[in-house]
């Protein structure tokens, strides 16, 4: 007789998209350090990030509560691809010829391609609740832009996007798809800003990066009365909007009546692997034995080469500080095709729980990663995003390591997004034009 653990794919129902977003601040062992203004140096208050937020995402950064109701909006608007598939790699393991069994949460299902829709459409949702015009955001591969522009569409929102260069020359057709959402993309940095023009000052050449790409977004909504910053990754309320992630993998595991010893997603700034990994946390918390695993990039090593302190969240230093692992702000990593991941900083959440010890972070070099991603594709049929092949690779390595030592491990890994729009990335690597980028990493000031 077919039991649950013959199944491939786990189907949930609309009914079980979550109700609430899970709130970890509410868990977590000791307090967050606060935001400290950029020029006092104060801990920051609502009224600070006014300018910047709309309220109702302001009291999410800093709720305790554990739990925070999704709008019904929010969850309607959800529907179109929640609950997204839970689904195990029989073919990658068969191939691995490893004990491990191996299953991924699959938000490429998403119609923007990405997890980034999860905290699109509910930022676009409050602020359009709190009757704001536009918003002006950062992106790295386009994957964020594009979420943001769609939500914005459906919201009736302008979304204007500032598009790291080196993403903007790479990916033309994430720009084409922003713009078929109405969105307006300039690549960054950009003569439009005064952050954008001293950047180019000194390197009319620079490939940009997230951190120069968030300045300009964030002086552009400063200095416009109707235009509000969204960023895609890094604050509180980002981490919580993409609990629905982990919480729709527990809901589906319970029925599945197993429970995951490995979690692992890729790390940029933190969001799709807070999303899959803070639901599971208080389990571990309690003493359920878990490995928890933040993938980043060599190239961009925040988590395993940074450093754990107070630091802007963009270039130009206009951004309150925040205190996580960092390789110092004006660290412009090297251009890798994982865009989504060139960033300096980690999510102050992630970066507390690594600091803690509760979640462990490796790096992983890009060609690696694509080695894993086409290992992938030919075995499972998804061609994954250039920052998901992080997770898919460390999964992979792990699953080999349960080969060695006989154990038959239940990996969990978040597939964050499809890679339909890097395909020249992946031409790059057949083509053996693909290295390792070596730099030389910052040392703590
Ligand atoms: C598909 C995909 N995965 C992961 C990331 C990394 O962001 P985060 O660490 O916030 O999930 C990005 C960022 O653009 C992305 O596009």
């Amino acid at each position: 007789m077919a039991t649950q653990n013959d199944r491939t794919k786990f189907l949930l129902g609309e009914h079980d998209i979550p109700k609430a977003w899970y709130n970890i601040l509410a868990d977590l062992p000791g307090p967050l350090p606060p935001v400290l203004h950029p020029v006092t140096l104060k801990p920051v208050g609502p009224e600070d990030l006014a300018p910047l937020f709309p309220m109702g995402l302001i009291m999410q950064e800093v709720s305790p509560e554990r739990y925070i109701e999704i709008p019904e909006p929010v969850r309607e608007m959800y529907k179109l691809y929640r609950p997204s598939p839970l689904i195990r790699a029989r073919r990658l393991e068969q191939l691995l010829d490893t004990p491990a069994r191996i299953y991924y949460k699959y938000e490429g299902v998403s119609p923007a391609g990405s997890h980034k829709l999860n905290t699109a459409i509910a930022q676009a949702f409050f602020n359009k609740q709190e009757g704001v015009k536009k918003l002006a955001t950062e992106t790295g591969a386009g994957q964020w832009g594009s979420a943001l522009s769609m939500a914005g569409a459906f919201l009736g929102i302008e979304v204007e996007v500032f598009m790291v260069k080196v993403s903007y020359q790479q990916k033309p057709y994430r720009r084409m798809l922003m713009e078929a959402y109405g969105g307006t993309v300039h690549p960054s940095p950009s003569p439009l800003t005064a952050a954008g023009r001293s950047i180019l000052e000194h390197d009319p050449d620079s490939p940009g990066s997230l951190g120069i790409a968030i300045s300009e977004a964030v002086e552009d909504a400063a200095t416009h009365d109707d235009t509000n910053y969204s960023l895609g990754s890094v604050l509180n309320h980002v981490m919580l909007h993409q609990t629905v992630i982990g919480l729709e993998c527990k809901a589906a595991f319970r029925k599945l009546g197993l429970a995951p010893d490995v979690l692992i997603g890729c790390a940029g700034g933190g969001s799709n692997f807070a999303g899959l990994a803070f639901p599971f946390v208080p389990d571990k918390l309690d003493g359920q034995k878990m490995r928890i695993i933040a993938v980043e990039p060599e190239a961009c090593p925040s988590l395993t080469r940074g450093w754990y302190d107070y630091d802007h969240g963009d270039v130009a230093g206009m951004t309150p500080k925040l205190k996580m692992y960092t390789l110092g702000h004006t660290f412009i990593p090297p251009a890798i095709h994982a865009g989504g991941l060139r960033y300096h900083g980690m999510a102050p959440l992630v970066s507390k729980l690594v600091n803690l010890g509760v979640i462990e972070a490796m790096a992983l070099p890009q060609t690696a990663c694509f080695e894993g991603a086409m290992l992938f594709a030919q075995t499972e049929g998804v061609i994954c995003a250039p920052e998901s092949s992080h997770a898919v690779r460390a999964a992979i390595n792990i699953a080999r390591e349960c080969k060695q030592t006989g154990e038959a491990k239940t990996i969990l890994f978040n597939l964050s997004g499809h890679g339909h729009l890097d395909m020249s990335a992946y031409q790059a690597y057949m083509g053996g034009q693909l290295t390792d980028v070596v730099c030389e990493l910052p040392t703590r000031p």
